[in-house]
């Protein structure tokens, strides 16, 4: 299943952190998923958002973040177990015991410079695609929280990710910033690049003229898939930053008119992810080639059962190739409980 969303928009402060984080406590809490959290950004802000900042810093200093599993992976080149860099019993979410973390560190930036200069884009791109088909395989999601700008981090993530979430205020500068993105996106399209999942407007104040002409503006562009659930500006999604040592509902975090956009908006990504993937299955089907299905005269010669319709030919092939396509293992029985807990 294609199932792993880095979240972007090259404009900062548009939400990306905690839109990431407030979508991975619904998915847990709410809809029962297995999710996991990698955070890409220096500032480390999800992470913090996730756990107290002793937890951080005692993972930090224990060497268990993103950090040093691309240190270990890329700079060093040795085989890591990515599993040892995955952190569970994070949110203060009482109900929200399946959300994970692969946590950040400001060293990060060190690693990227390191990349740059030695010219391991390369490997940055082939140890990012490795964890990601092995993350995709553990959990129901896993959501990366881009930083703000372009570095060739996030371009590695954007280029091996299924898919990209941009979260955008309705304002001309974050606008502007989808605009750089989309550019970006259109470069080089021979590399690959994520699929686009949705723009997603946040902090949207329902008083203001402006906000709704650019979400009309935004949602008028087919090309934006703009999510139909709209994030309202509202302070408790600012206060959900703040991790609070005493654990609390899904419901008491998200209170109201939030916690319902929240469930509307996790829906729709359920749905878009299970509509793509309908979608795959169908093209992988109709991607059968003509010397894939034995004529009924070779297979009478290889002994196997003649059909008498035309139409039916090639439906074993198809179930076959669909088969090979499902998941290797269902979330929850190889996957995030065997992850590490803190
Ligand atoms: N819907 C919302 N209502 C009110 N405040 C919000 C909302 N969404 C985000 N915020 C606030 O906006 C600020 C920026 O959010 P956040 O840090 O998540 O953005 P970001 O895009 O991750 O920023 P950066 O690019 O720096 O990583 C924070 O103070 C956050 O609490
Ligand atoms: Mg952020």
């Amino acid at each position: 299943m294609r199932n792993t969303i880095a979240v972007m928009n090259t404009k900062g402060g548009v939400g990306k952190s905690t839109i990431v984080l407030a979508i991975a406590e619904t998915l847990s809490a709410h809809h029962g998923k297995n999710v996991l959290v990698i955070d890409s950004d220096a500032q480390a802000s999800v992470s913090a958002m996730l756990m107290a900042t002793t937890s951080l810093r005692k993972l930090q200093g224990d060497g268990r973040t993103l950090v040093d599993y691309l240190v270990a992976a890329v700079l060093r080149d040795t085989q890591v177990e990515w599993t040892d860099f995955v952190v569970g019993g994070v949110s203060d979410v009482d109900d929200a015991r399946s959300v994970y973390v692969m946590p950040s560190d400001m060293q990060l930036t060190l690693l990227e410079r390191e990349v740059s200069k030695e010219s391991l884009h390369g490997r940055l791109r082939a140890s990012i695609g490795g964890l990601l088909s092995r993350a995709r395989i553990v959990f129901d999601v896993v959501l990366i929280d881009c930083p703000p700008g372009l570095s060739v981090l996030t371009e590695s993530w954007l280029r091996e990710a299924d898919f990209h979430l941009s979260p955008t205020k309705p304002d001309y500068i974050s606008v502007c910033g989808l605009d750089v993105f989309s550019r970006f996106k259109q470069l080089n399209p021979e590399m690959g690049f994520a699929e686009n999942l949705g723009v997603l407007v946040n902090m949207k104040d329902r008083q203001s003229a402006e906000d709704e002409d650019y979400h009309r503006w935004l949602a008028g562009n087919a090309d934006n898939r703009c999510f139909q659930q709209v994030l309202p500006r509202v302070n408790a999604l600012q206060q959900a930053a703040r991790f609070q040592s005493e654990e609390r509902s899904l419901g008491a975090k998200y209170p109201g008119e939030i916690g319902i956009a929240l469930r509307g908006l996790t829906a729709e990504i359920l749905d878009r992810l299970a509509a793509a993937e309908a979608r795959r299955t169908a093209n992988a089907a109709s991607q059968v080639q003509p010397h894939e299905v034995k004529r009924p005269a070779e297979r009478a010669a290889a002994g196997a059962p003649s059909r008498k319709a035309a139409a039916t030919e090639g439906i074993d092939s198809v179930s076959g190739m669909a088969n090979g396509t499902a998941p290797a293992a269902r979330p929850g029985e190889t996957g995030a409980r065997a992850v590490k807990p803190a």
